[in-house]
């Protein structure tokens, strides 16, 4: 296990607020493979422009949907990792956490999580292309869906490139950053904005801020920032158990 930064624990322990912002890491052990990493097989001869654009839609909508619906079949089949169920612990013991992931997969729902700002969506969902209604409930086993209010296309729930993220999640994010004691950014890259800047934005307002990714990539923050080396589905819940030890086992 790694040598904790003592600054670390000791500011989860007494931390009001923990902010968490985890990327394609964290879901990399239940199997889900980041998007890049999925353009492969049948996908490989595919850009994301294709697949992950409003512009790749229109052209090819029922491509877009199959894509989208190999996803959906792959992630309904992954169970959440020690790291997501640790953090849905973590979000009992702290007064008051902010969950803010990019991924799209749910999983931190379905380990618990109660109250998930999802940056970029989640492929769980669809909307309408045209009036942006979101149904109940859609049958995946269609070509491609429409819409029961206004006969539009129905499209995946997600943040394409060149869309702008969901207002009120953003927001969320951005004012978790502001005002939390400790920032964990988990298993992300670091370099899709705006996500990017939410542990600079932690770090400038005097938060404690622990990088845990398998590489010593990505920007180091600052003097005040940690970094962790190693996989999130380890360091997360060894972190947990760290700082609060009497905690029960996930
Ligand atoms: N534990 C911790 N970190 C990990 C693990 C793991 N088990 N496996 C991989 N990583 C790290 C990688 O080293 C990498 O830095 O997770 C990071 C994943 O980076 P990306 O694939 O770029 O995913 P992410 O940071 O979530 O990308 C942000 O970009 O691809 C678009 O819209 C997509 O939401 C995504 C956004």
């Amino acid at each position: 296990m790694p040598v904790w930064p003592a600054e670390v624990i000791a500011a989860l322990r007494s931390a009001e607020h923990v902010a968490v912002l985890t990327g394609a890491g964290v879901s990399a052990e239940s199997g889900i493979p980041t998007f890049r990493d999925a353009l492969t097989g049948l996908w490989e001869n595919y850009r994301p422009e294709d697949l992950a654009t409003p512009e790749g839609f229109r052209r090819d909508p029922r491509l877009v949907w199959s894509w989208y619906r190999t996803r959906r079949l792959r992630v309904g089949t992954a169970v959440p990792n020690a790291g997501h169920r640790a953090l849905a612990a973590m979000e009992r013991v702290v007064p008051r956490f902010s969950l803010v992931t990019q991924n799209v997969d749910g999983l931190h729902e379905r380990a618990g999580s109660r109250d998930v700002i999802e940056l970029h969506g989640n492929i769980g969902r669809v909307k309408c292309f045209d009036c942006s209604r979101i149904p109940d409930r859609f049958d995946d086993t269609e070509a491609l869906g429409h819409c029961g209010f206004c006969g539009g296309m129905l499209r995946p729930d997600v943040v394409w490139f060149g869309e702008f993220l969901p207002p009120l999640a953003l927001s969320r994010a951005q004012e978790a950053a502001l005002s939390c004691d400790v920032f964990l950014s988990i298993g992300t890259s670091n370099v899709v904005e705006p996500a990017a800047s939410l542990p600079w934005t932690a770090a400038r307002h005097g938060a404690v801020v622990l990088v845990v990714n398998t590489t010593d990539e990505g920007q180091r923050f600052g003097e005040r920032i940690h970094h962790l080396t190693g996989l999130s589905g380890e360091i997360v819940p060894a972190l947990l158990r760290a700082a609060w030890p009497d905690l029960l086992p996930i």
